[in-house]
């Protein structure tokens, strides 16, 4: 069953030269963990707040758990949770009476919403902290105060936008076990994150979009398979220049390195060519990082030759 569907989805805001959503189609199977990846101002905050009823498209639909997200946007909002991207938490409150105002909003009675708010608390490593007043906490406190409030709700479907943004690498994993946790209850996730290590991680599912457009869609392991031409990435750390190492496949310079993305008989050939030149290079399998550089780096180059 489809949890979300959005059907030539376009937004363009007032006084915007480009559409922030380009005729976006898109489909979010139920249970599962969806994620959106896409540079700094990609459309994924749009996409998000349209879906979740926050803003109106300029054409297209979104159906989100059956219902339109426009002429059923209250009925929609009882059944959706958001996290939304640069919450800020509100003094003088403390982080146990954010999670409750959020668990009442929604309108959970107050004994069990007292119990939940415990729990929530202790999922997001706040009981420490619980009674503080929020304004002393530090940024990631704060990050988690916000994933706090939507990981104990009824909830069928919920969104998060960069919920795991500034945390240290512990704490974002226990933001990673909520959502994994949320998702075997039968919830549906949609998240955004720029950290490909963390989709790769999650999804069972993901988009790249740029300019509000698809660029890519499937299972990590599918979207990595798609550029099979570059199945195989080559670090080069010396004794090659740039010009040599084109002949072998696609050329990034990285830190001090030059990457080569290419297939395994290019990966074989240079490896050899390396061995007779003794140079140090490193062979790998490409990551959705290198995936995703090489999608939306070839769509702006594709472009700008177009200029
Ligand atoms: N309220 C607004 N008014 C006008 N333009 C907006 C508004 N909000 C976003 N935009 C523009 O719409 C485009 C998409 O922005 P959006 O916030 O959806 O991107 P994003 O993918 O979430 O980026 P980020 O990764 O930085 O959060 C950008 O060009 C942005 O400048
Ligand atoms: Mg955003």
């Amino acid at each position: 069953m489809k949890a979300l569907e959005a059907q030539q989805l376009s937004k363009t805001y007032r006084k915007a030269k480009a559409p922030a959503l380009d005729s976006l189609d898109l489909e979010i199977e139920s249970g599962q963990i969806f994620t959106m990846l896409g540079r700094n101002g990609a459309g994924k905050t749009t996409f998000l707040r349209i879906a979740s009823t926050q803003l109106l498209p300029t054409s297209g639909s979104v159906t989100v758990l059956g219902l339109d997200a426009v002429k059923e946007a209250k009925e929609l909002r009882r059944r959706i949770a958001i996290a939304p991207q640069e919450a800020e938490t509100i003094y003088p409150l403390t982080p146990r009476d954010h999670v409750l105002l959020s668990l009442r909003m929604r309108g959970v009675e107050k004994h069990e919403a007292d119990r939940r708010a415990k729990l929530a608390l202790e999922d997001l490593e706040l009981a420490e902290v619980a009674d503080t007043n929020s304004d002393w906490l530090s940024g990631g406190l704060k990050q988690r105060v916000i994933v706090a409030m939507v990981v104990r709700t009824d909830a069928d479907l919920v969104f998060l936008d960069e919920p795991t943004i500034g945390l240290d690498p512990v704490n974002r994993r226990k933001v990673w076990e909520q959502l994994t946790r949320l998702k075997k209850a039968g919830k549906t996730i949609v998240l955004t994150t720029h950290y490909m290590d963390e989709a790769e991680a999650l999804s069972d599912n993901l988009v790249i979009i740029n300019k509000g457009k698809v660029m890519a869609a499937g299972t990590p392991q599918s979207v990595k398979a798609a550029v099979t031409n570059r199945s195989t990435r080559v670090d080069v750390m010396d004794r090659f220049s740039k010009s040599e190492l084109a002949e072998y496949g696609h050329v990034v310079a990285i830190a001090g390195k030059l990457r080569v993305l290419t297939d395994a008989d290019g990966a074989r050939r240079l490896g050899d060519e390396a061995v007779a030149r003794n140079a140090t290079i490193a062979i790998a399998p490409v990551t959705l990082d290198d995936v995703f550089v090489d999608i939306v780096g070839e769509a702006e180059k594709d472009e700008d030759d177009a200029d």
